[in-house]
């Protein structure tokens, strides 16, 4: 449904805004908070970049307090969440108090588990300023951290009171980190919608891309499947597309390189895998899986995955918390538009599909 430009999608328990004026609707949402202590949870770049925009455009944040954290994935720890958990206690931040989550999905992670737990949960709203988090984080209740080394291992469902997109905050994002939020609405398109695939192949740059119009294709995806499955019992599994090895990419870079992955490079990664694996064991066709390899090579900068590192890259994937039992679970595609759950696969498929990538990356 879309207001005065402001497009309105119903989640299970909540309401995500998206368009240039969602300002409007935060400040009437912001209103039952006017005598509760409000905290604005950002890292130093949300702190430079969007800020002042939000607390411009929202008198009831006039007076809140900053929480600022360090960017990037090495800080989505529980050390970090006890600083905050501990300066929530120190500000007597009382069960009324509101948290607000300004930022990528990092932010927007931790701070959903820490307004969660503290005192048995405060409410808290997300404003998500990278693609990633406007189009898949920020979205469907999913809060957490990672620890020792796994991802988002330690969390709780959960959803924000609700979630304001303001695509103009795309403006200050850099092209690394754009790409990073595009290999989600890849997913999207792969799992669920041939035709949105088609048009995202065309690449972000081009002047067709409307940043609303693809938020709220990609929202509307990630909502409706969450909507039937909010637990990850069956259906929500399907999102899960491209993570089993992507997440393990990740980990391992994060813990590893001097440079590490984002988090939607390493899912670009795990998307080809899973891709080659879903052509030899599931329906795609040969020239579907061309189809995908070749898209995204030509959106990413091709990654050495050394074979050395293939053995710590399957245990964790055997780690991974999506498994549940010792066998590796993956979400397959059957063709481009439609997946399938549940698939257990063996380590050697898995190797291929690792050789598969890293043989792409020399053509
Ligand atoms: N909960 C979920 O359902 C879900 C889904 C997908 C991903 N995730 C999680 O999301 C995280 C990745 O999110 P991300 O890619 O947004 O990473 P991020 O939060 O680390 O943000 C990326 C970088 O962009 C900066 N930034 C943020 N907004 C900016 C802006 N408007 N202008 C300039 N710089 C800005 C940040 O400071 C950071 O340096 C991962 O931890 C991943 O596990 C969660
Ligand atoms: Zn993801």
């Amino acid at each position: 449904m879309s207001v005065n430009n402001i497009i309105n999608i119903k989640t299970k328990s909540s309401e995500v805004f998206v368009g240039d004026e969602v300002f409007n609707v935060l400040n009437e949402y912001l209103r039952p908070y006017r005598n509760c202590k409000i905290f604005i949870l950002v890292d130093e770049n949300t702190l430079q970049h969007c800020l002042t925009e939000l607390i411009t455009q929202n008198k009831t944040l006039h007076n809140a307090e900053i929480l600022e954290i360090d960017s990037g994935e090495e800080n989505k720890t529980l050390d970090v969440c006890y600083q905050l958990w501990k300066t929530l206690a120190e500000y007597k931040a009382d069960r009324n108090a509101l948290l607000i989550n300004l930022g990528g999905g990092v932010i927007t992670d931790m701070g959903g588990f820490i307004a969660s737990t503290y005192k048995r949960g405060i409410d808290f709203i997300n404003i998500p300023t990278t693609l990633l988090s406007q189009i898949d984080a920020s979205v469907g209740g999913k809060t957490g951290v990672d620890f020792e080394g796994l991802k988002n291992i330690i969390g709780v469902f959960n959803e924000a009171k609700g979630v304001f997109v303001y695509p103009n905050f795309l403006k200050t994002l850099d092209k690394r980190q754009m790409l990073s939020g595009y290999a989600e609405a890849l997913k999207h398109a792969l799992i669920k919608d041939v035709s949105y695939w088609k048009e995202l192949k065309k690449g972000m740059l081009s002047d067709t891309v409307s940043w609303t119009n693809l938020i709220t294709r990609s929202v509307n995806i990630k909502n409706d499947i969450v909507l039937n499955d909010p637990l990850e019992k069956g259906e929500r599994k399907l999102l899960n597309f491209g993570h089993t090895i992507g997440h393990a990419i990740e980990s391992y870079s994060l813990e590893n390189d001097k440079r590490p992955l984002c988090h939607g490079e390493a899912i670009a990664i795990g998307m080809v895998c899973e891709s080659y694996i879903s052509n030899m064991i599931n329906d795609l066709t040969a020239l579907e899986l061309e189809n995908i390899t070749s898209t995204i090579m030509s959106f990413y900068t091709p990654y050495k995955l050394d074979e050395s590192n293939y053995h710590a890259y399957i245990e964790l994937m055997k780690n991974d918390k999506k498994n549940e039992t010792a066998e590796i679970n993956f979400t397959l595609l059957s063709k481009i538009g439609k997946a399938d759950f549940n698939q257990e696969i063996g380590v050697d498929l898995i190797l291929e599909s690792l050789s598969y990538y890293n043989s792409l990356k020399d053509k």
